[in-house]
């Protein structure tokens, strides 16, 4: 059981504010080890610890594994906590996972809100910052390479992919254009080009939508996700539980065919007279519908209105 201020903030901290910590708890309960792919500022860790269970959890920032190292000292003393810092999408490169698997496997995926508040990561739109945006600083490739490298209709597949752009080419040429004259350095920079590109209309919403975009592609999140998702499931035991949250349409999207497929018997062409496939299906929804936050907790935690959550419950 988890008393109500689970949902008004009692695992926040100032490096981030998880979302769900209830829901994601109660599907977790009675887990012993659990996997935490997006450990942050180790909210979700810290309420799933303090619900008895074990955690071993992972993060491609650096900060992040400080930040909650710190904050779960007590835990990683006692032995029931351990931070690695990689990227989800390779789970099986890990040493220390080889032949180990869980319970529960949780994936609250994006970016934590000290990624978005601090200035010299670059995935603000605040002005004078870096353009960076990556979570992990070893790897190559800021946002200010990609806006300067990729030619027209890569920028285009960004804009239009990632940030539900339907005038992406617009955006893409006038990066284009302007990048010829100076290359793109600062958010300032990509700001004046979509204002160039959209009008002095566009506002912070459109800013916010299109930064995620590039964002997203810098990153790699959805190639990452995709190729991260069977690797999950291979990890989790027999009867295991896999809990992703999403903030992006793209993400969700991914999640919930990927987990309604492994749901089905068949996955046979329609017309083929004889299966051929597993014939079985892999496990089960946990929920036909994502689950979203309440009311109360969009009103305290803005970025939980666009977080969606699917579970799937691997065979036993
Ligand atoms: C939304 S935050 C997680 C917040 C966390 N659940 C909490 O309670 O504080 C997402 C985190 O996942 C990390 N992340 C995103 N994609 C990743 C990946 N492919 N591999 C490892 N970490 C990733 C980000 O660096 C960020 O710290």
């Amino acid at each position: 059981m988890i008393d109500s201020d689970t949902v008004t903030g009692r695992w926040d901290s100032s490096y981030h504010a998880p979302v769900l910590v209830e829901e994601v708890v109660g599907l977790f309960e009675g887990a012993k080890e659990i996997l935490d792919c997006t450990l942050g500022g180790g909210g979700h860790a810290e309420a799933l610890l303090a619900s008895g269970s074990s955690v071993v959890a992972i993060d491609r920032d650096e900060a992040a594994i400080n930040e909650a190292r710190e904050r779960l000292a007590s835990y990683e003393t006692s032995g029931r906590f351990r931070a690695l810092r990689g990227n989800f999408g390779e789970i099986d490169h890990f040493p220390e996972l080889i032949g180990r698997s869980f319970d529960g496997i949780l994936a609250d995926l994006g970016v934590s809100s000290h990624q978005i508040d601090a200035d010299d990561r670059g995935f603000s739109f605040r002005p004078g910052a870096l353009l960076d945006m990556r979570m992990d600083r070893r790897a190559p490739g800021t946002a200010a390479d990609l806006l300067n490298t990729l030619d027209e209709a890569d920028l285009s597949h960004i804009f239009h992919d990632y940030g539900d752009e339907p005038r992406a080419g617009r955006l893409a040429r006038e990066i284009v254009r302007r990048r010829a004259r100076k290359p793109m350095r600062l958010s300032d920079d990509l700001v004046d080009a979509i204002r160039g590109a959209y009008g002095a209309r566009t506002g912070p919403a459109d800013f916010a939508r299109l930064f995620q975009a590039v964002r997203i592609a810098v990153n790699d999140e959805l190639t990452t996700l995709e190729k991260a998702l069977p690797l999950l499931r291979e990890k989790l035991q027999p009867g295991g539980l896999l809990v992703v949250i999403a903030y992006h349409s793209g993400e969700d999207r991914l999640v919930k065919h990927t987990m309604r497929e492994w749901s089905l018997d068949c996955i046979c062409p329609p017309r083929q007279l004889t299966c051929t496939c597993r014939g079985k299906a892999l496990g089960g929804l946990v929920n036909k519908r994502p689950i979203k936050a309440s009311q109360v907790e969009m009103a305290i935690n803005p970025r939980s209105r666009s977080a969606r959550l699917r579970a799937w419950r691997k065979a036993a």
